[in-house]
C-alpha cells in the first residue's frame, strides 16, 4: 500500500468517491456508506478527512476492515504531508463537552445510584444520553423494572450477631465474587466514556465482580480482555449472528481467551422502539431517509427501483440492529452447546415456562430480564418475574439445577437483598454502571460498586443476616408483588427520571 496524502484524501469527500482515514490507513468505503448500519450522513460527514476520533468515539478501530467486505484499504496516510483540513467537528464537540462538565459535582457528592444518572444526564453529551436512557415505547416496563421493588416488604430479625458480614458469593460454580452483583452487557459503551468498556473491566477487576462483555462492544474483544486483571473472570454476551460461522468464530475466540460464561441474548429478535432515542436521531438526520441498502431494520419498505426505503433516522439503537438474527430458536441453543464447553446461559427469560425448558436442556442458568425495559413495553418486571421462575422450576422438579440471575432497575442494596431472598443467584447492573463511567469514568464505576456493597451490608445487618446464605425467603414479603400498584410517592427517581417529549416545533422558521 501506497502513500496517501491529505490532499489526495481531501479529493475523495462525496457520495461518488468517498475515502476516510481510521488509525493511519486510508479506507475507500464510496459502496459501504449504503449498507452503514449506522446510516451514510454520518460517514459522509467525515469524508475526504481523518475520521479515526469520530470512528473510535463508537467503534474499535479494529473493526473497521471487518465491517463490511466493500471495505477497502488505499494506502497509508502520510502524516507528514500538509494537512488540509482542521478537525473542527472534534474541537467543537471538545468544548460543548467541556461547557455541559463545568461546574459538576464531584465524586465525593455521590451517596447512591441516581446521583450518576442525574450528574450523567446533564453531562452527557444529548445522543448518548438519549441511547443509554431510553426504554420502550411509554417505557411502563422501564419504570415498572423500578416501582416493583416498593411491593416487596422487608421483614427483618432482630438480635442476631451481625459484627461480620460477609457479601462474597459464588457465580456458575466456579467464580468467587466479592458481591452477587456484576456489570450486565451494554452495548457502545465509547458513547459514554473515550475508552469504552475497557473502563468497565477495570474497574469490575478492581472491586472482584464479573463483567459480561457484550458483542456490541465499542471496544474489540481483545481490548477488553486485555484490560483484565489477573485472575479477573468474565462472561460474554452473544449475540447470534445471522451467518452462524460468524458466530462460532467468536464463541470459539472468547472460549479460549478465558471467558466463564455465554450469555446468549434471547429477547431480541427484533429491536423494540426506543423513542427518545429515535426522536433524538430524527431531528438531526432529516434529510437522511432514503438509502440504497441491503439491511434489515424496522421502518424500510421496497420502492419500484428495488431500493429499499429505510428510516435511517432512528437512532443508536435501530443502527445496529442488523447485527442480530431474528431466527434464532432452541436449536440454536442445541448447537451453541455442541460449539463450547463454557457454561451456556440464557438471558432475557421472562417465564417460568422457557426457565423449565431452559432447565431441561442442561443449560447453566438463565438471566430473568426484559432488556431493562428497553424491548416489548407493559411486560413484567424481572424481580416479578423471579419467584414464577423459581415455582416453575420446583414444580418440575428442576429447581437448583441451574442458577437464576435477574436484572432491570436494580438501584438500592436492598433491591439485591430482596432478589436473594427470591431465589437469585446475582444480579445485573446495567445504566447505572454505565452513568458512572460516562460522569467519573473508572474510579466513578469503583464507587458504584462500593456504594452497592455498602448498602448491602447494611441491609443484612439490619435483616439479620451476615452472609449471602442466610438471605431467605421468608425474609420479604412478596405477597403484592403482581398488584402493580405503589402507594407511595418516589421522588429521588422522580427527579431523575425523563418523560419522553412529543416533537417540537421549530419557532424560528419562517412562514
Ligand atoms: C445502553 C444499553 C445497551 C444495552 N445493550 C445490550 C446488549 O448489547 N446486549 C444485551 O444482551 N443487553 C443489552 N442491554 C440490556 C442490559 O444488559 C440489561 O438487561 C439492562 O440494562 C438491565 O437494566 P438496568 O439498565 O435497569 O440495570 C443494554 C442496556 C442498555 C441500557
Amino acid at each position: 500500500m501506497g502513500l496517501v496524502t491529505y490532499k489526495q484524501l481531501a479529493e475523495h469527500n462525496n457520495s461518488g468517491s468517498c475515502w476516510i482515514a481510521v488509525g493511519g490507513t486510508v479506507y475507500d468505503v464510496t459502496q459501504f456508506i449504503h449498507t452503514h448500519p449506522g446510516g451514510a450522513k454520518i460517514i459522509l460527514k467525515e469524508a475526504g478527512k481523518d475520521a479515526t476520533s469520530a470512528f473510535e468515539a463508537v467503534h474499535s478501530v479494529e473493526l473497521l476492515p471487518r465491517f463490511d467486505e466493500t471495505v477497502k484499504p488505499v494506502g497509508t496516510l502520510d502524516k507528514s504531508s500538509e494537512r488540509l483540513d482542521s478537525n473542527d467537528s472534534s474541537t467543537a464537540e471538545a468544548d460543548a463537552a467541556a461547557l455541559r462538565r463545568a461546574g459538576m459535582p464531584s465524586l465525593g457528592s455521590v451517596l447512591n445510584s441516581f446521583d450518576f444518572e442525574a450528574i450523567a444526564r446533564q453531562t452527557m453529551k444529548p445522543e448518548a444520553w438519549a441511547y443509554y436512557s431510553s426504554g420502550a415505547e411509554d417505557e411502563i416496563t422501564l419504570r415498572e423494572n423500578h416501582a416493583a421493588f416498593h411491593r416487596i416488604a422487608l421483614k427483618p430479625r432482630v438480635l442476631v450477631n451481625v459484627s461480620h458480614i460477609d457479601t462474597s458469593t459464588t457465580f456458575l460454580k466456579q467464580t468467587r465474587v466479592s458481591l452477587p452483583v456484576y456489570i450486565t452487557a451494554c452495548a457502545l459503551g465509547k458513547l459514554g466514556h473515550p475508552d469504552g468498556e475497557t473502563v468497565l473491566t477495570r474497574a469490575a477487576g478492581a472491586r472482584n465482580v464479573v463483567q459480561m462483555m457484550p458483542t456490541l462492544a465499542s471496544c474489540s474483544l481483545d481490548d477488553m480482555l486485555n484490560a483484565r486483571v489477573d485472575s479477573q473472570d468474565t462472561w460474554f454476551q452473544l449475540y447470534v449472528n445471522a451467518d452462524r460461522n460468524v458466530t462460532r468464530d467468536v464463541v470459539l475466540k472468547a472460549e479460549a481467551r478465558g471467558c466463564k460464561g455465554l450469555f446468549v441474548t434471547v429477547d431480541a429478535p427484533q429491536l423494540g422502539r426506543r423513542e427518545k432515542d429515535m426522536r433524538l436521531k430524527y431531528q438531526e438526520d432529516i434529510s437522511d431517509i432514503i438509502v440504497k441498502t441491503g439491511g434489515d431494520e424496522e421502518g424500510e419498505s421496497s420502492t419500484s427501483t428495488g431500493q429499499k426505503k429505510v428510516n435511517r433516522a432512528m437512532g443508536a439503537a435501530r443502527a445496529i440492529s442488523s447485527f442480530i438474527d431474528p431466527s434464532l430458536s432452541w436449536k440454536d441453543i442445541e448447537w451453541l452447546q455442541t460449539v463450547t464447553r463454557m457454561p451456556i446461559v440464557l438471558k432475557g427469560v421472562q417465564t417460568g415456562a422457557d426457565a423449565v425448558q431452559a432447565a431441561k436442556l442442561g443449560l447453566a442458568g438463565v438471566v430473568v430480564s426484559n432488556h431493562g425495559g428497553r424491548q416489548l413495553d407493559t411486560c413484567r418486571s424481572g424481580i416479578e418475574i423471579l419467584p414464577e421462575v423459581v415455582a416453575d422450576l420446583k414444580r418440575a422438579g428442576l429447581h437448583g439445577k441451574m442458577e437464576i440471575y435477574v436484572d432491570g432497575g436494580f438501584r438500592r442494596g436492598s433491591d439485591v437483598f430482596k432478589a436473594i431472598a427470591l431465589g437469585a443467584t446475582g444480579v445485573g447492573i446495567g445504566r447505572p454502571s454505565l452513568y458512572a463511567m460516562s460522569t467519573f469514568g473508572q474510579e466513578g464505576v469503583e464507587r458504584l460498586l462500593d456504594i452497592f456493597r455498602e448498602e448491602l451490608e447494611m441491609v443484612m445487618g439490619l435483616m439479620g443476616c451476615t452472609k449471602i446464605s442466610d438471605i431467605t425467603e421468608d425474609m420479604v414479603d412478596a405477597s403484592h408483588l403482581s398488584t402493580r400498584v405503589s402507594l407511595v410517592r418516589d421522588m429521588l427517581h422522580q427527579t431523575v427520571y425523563e418523560p419522553l417529549q412529543p416533537p417540537q416545533f421549530n419557532r424560528s422558521s419562517k412562514l
